[in-house]
């Protein structure tokens, strides 16, 4: 029945909390694999343990991806009322659907939550003549301030393949990638299931290590076809991070237990 499902989930959320080594763990029921809707309610759980950790000024850092569209899509309903929210880029461009582009999905982030929204309209990917370059632009140079200086970091877990694809990368990067037999993928950095990193890509958004600076991190990902990213991720997650995902991706990364 209802009752002993939702205790059979808060077993799990702890389970799964422990086992990746991080504070908190929120699991929806279903398999974002198998009913692309809920990864809609990934989003909504998500939206909700944001709304809970707002203060009266917040500047909050995402990255791109369309689980964090779900998010997007689920802060209009959520009330932030006499709440001030800024939300930044975490990254540039990568390639595939624009709408899918931290920049999109803050500027839909803004419009759902009456707030505002800033731009970093450069490629992800740069070489490090032109990131210096570019860190001479006072747009560029503000929003990275932004960036670094944000309460709250909201972002996406990708399959190393999936988003090397998305990226169009080079040959090259693709071999370490496939070599090093990468599983993960956030901020740029490919993580095999140990949580090695194989690959990084040269961005200009947030890097790994900047992430223990944060006062709260929100990492949302699910489906079946993610457990293992997830899984090297975490090897290298702060240990704040709170996880929404799905039972999918949960009995999955538990089974490997
Ligand atoms: O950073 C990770 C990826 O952007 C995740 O993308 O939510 O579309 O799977 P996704």
């Amino acid at each position: 029945d209802l009752m002993k499902e939702i205790i059979g989930i808060h077993k799990a959320e702890k389970q799964l909390s422990e086992h990746l080594g991080i504070a908190e763990t929120i699991i929806v029921p279903g398999d974002s694999d198998k009913m692309p809707l809920i990864k809609d309610e990934i989003g909504k759980a998500c939206a909700r343990r944001l709304a809970a950790l707002l203060d009266e000024k917040n500047t909050i850092t995402v990255t791109g991806g369309t689980t964090m569209g779900s998010v997007a899509k689920a802060l209009m309903d959520i009330n932030v009322a006499g709440k001030e929210m800024l939300f930044v880029p975490a990254r540039g461009g990568v390639g595939g659907k624009v709408s899918d582009q931290a920049n999109s999905i803050c500027a839909a982030m803004a419009e759902n939550t009456g707030g505002t929204h800033r731009v970093l309209y450069v490629p992800d990917e740069v070489s490090d003549e032109l990131r210096s370059i570019l860190l001479k632009e006072p747009s560029i140079n503000n929003t990275l301030s932004l960036i670094r200086s944000a309460d709250i970091v909201l972002h996406g877990i990708g399959e190393a393949m999936k988003m090397a694809e998305r990226r169009n990368t080079d040959e090259e990067s693709m071999d370490k990638i496939m070599k090093g037999q990468a599983v993960g993928e956030a901020f740029g950095y490919y993580f095999d299931l140990d949580g090695n990193i194989v690959h990084k890509v040269s961005t200009i958004g947030l890097q790994l290590k900047d992430l223990p600076r944060f006062k709260h991190v929100i990492a949302a990902a699910g489906g079946k076809s993610k457990a293992k990213a997830i899984r090297s991720y975490m090897k290298n997650a702060p240990k704040s991070t709170v996880l929404v995902t799905d039972e999918g991706a949960a009995a999955e990364i538990l089974k490997e237990e």
